[in-house]
């Protein structure tokens, strides 16, 4: 599989990793400590530089420079074609920059070979989207192992049921999407994303499909797991409320980083967005 292996929304384009021979050890690109503590791991979890990306004529991204540091909670904010998909695309290695770099836990993206890039990916990038992309005819369970099988891997059932638990959902790892609320898809969704604890969690829209109260449910989990886990959250979202559960809000326009709030609430939220798009939010 190519860099450019899928706008948002492909939903097999991130589940379909090539497979790994079998019985050949993983390689690790990067992890925490085997003792769990996080000495010696870097602060900034995602390190963007002279980011740009354009498509033929047209500057998605127009020369972005950012930092997303370890622990934290990030909403990315801008009206719409303001190219904040295209951000976190390029920032989780799903697309391939025009120029800049892009650096997670450390590791360049742009010098990886394709295998190691898909490697990263797989163990150090965690990504949902709006539309959850399960599997429907595999449970909760399957869904959450289905990236590794994929990859030759065979994770225990006892790691699947934790990754399960993470999300309030152990109760249910034998049910079909399609017997899951949005919300609670959409957790499973985050339950696969984070089951390899990766260094950072990109969410595009998360809760775009979600009704208000099953917005909050999902919100308040992601907050959880970054105040619980110090889990890195990256997320785009059109909801000042919804942004007003991170740590800090990016506002991005034409490509470029307009400015950004931290401590956010979601009235200073909503009069930044109404200053940049000239219509109430
Ligand atoms: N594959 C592509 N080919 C051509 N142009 C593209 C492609 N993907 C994105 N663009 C353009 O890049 C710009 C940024 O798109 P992007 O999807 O990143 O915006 P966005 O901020 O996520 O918008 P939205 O809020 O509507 O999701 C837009 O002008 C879009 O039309
Ligand atoms: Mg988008």
């Amino acid at each position: 599989m190519s860099w450019a292996c899928g706008r948002p929304g492909d939903a097999l384009a991130w589940l379909v990793w090539p497979a790994l021979p079998r019985g050949r050890p993983l390689l690790v690109v990067c992890g925490r400590p085997a003792d769990g503590s996080l000495e010696g791991m870097t602060t900034t979890a995602v390190r963007i530089r002279s980011l740009r990306r354009h498509y033929g004529a047209v500057a998605a991204l127009d020369g972005v420079d950012l930092d997303f540091a370890a622990g934290t909670f990030t909403a990315v904010m801008g009206p719409s074609g303001s190219g904040k998909s295209t951000l976190l695309q390029c920032a989780a290695g799903l697309d391939r920059p025009t120029s800049g770099t892009v650096a997670v836990d450390g590791i360049e993206l742009g010098g990886l070979s394709e295998r190691r890039l898909t490697l990263l990916r797989r163990e150090r990038i965690g990504f949902v989207f709006q539309a959850f992309n399960l599997l429907p005819s595999l449970t909760a369970a399957r869904n959450v192992a289905l990236p590794l099988r994929l990859a030759g891997r065979r994770p225990s059932r006892a790691a699947v049921r934790e990754a399960l638990e993470r999300v309030g959902l152990a109760d249910r790892a034998g049910h079909r999407p399609s017997q899951l609320s949005g919300g609670q898809q959409q957790r499973v969704a985050l339950a696969r994303a984070l089951f390899t604890r990766p260094a950072v969690l990109f969410a595009d829209e998360p809760t775009g499909a979600l009704d208000t109260a099953t917005s909050r449910q999902v919100l308040s989990l992601l907050r959880d797991l970054v105040d619980r886990e110090g889990q890195t959250t990256v997320m785009v979202t059109h909801d000042p409320v919804a942004a007003s559960y991170a740590d800090r809000v990016l506002f991005l326009v034409d490509g470029r980083v307009s400015g950004e709030l931290t401590g956010p609430s979601a009235e200073r939220v909503a009069a930044r967005m109404t200053e940049l798009e000239g219509v109430p939010c």
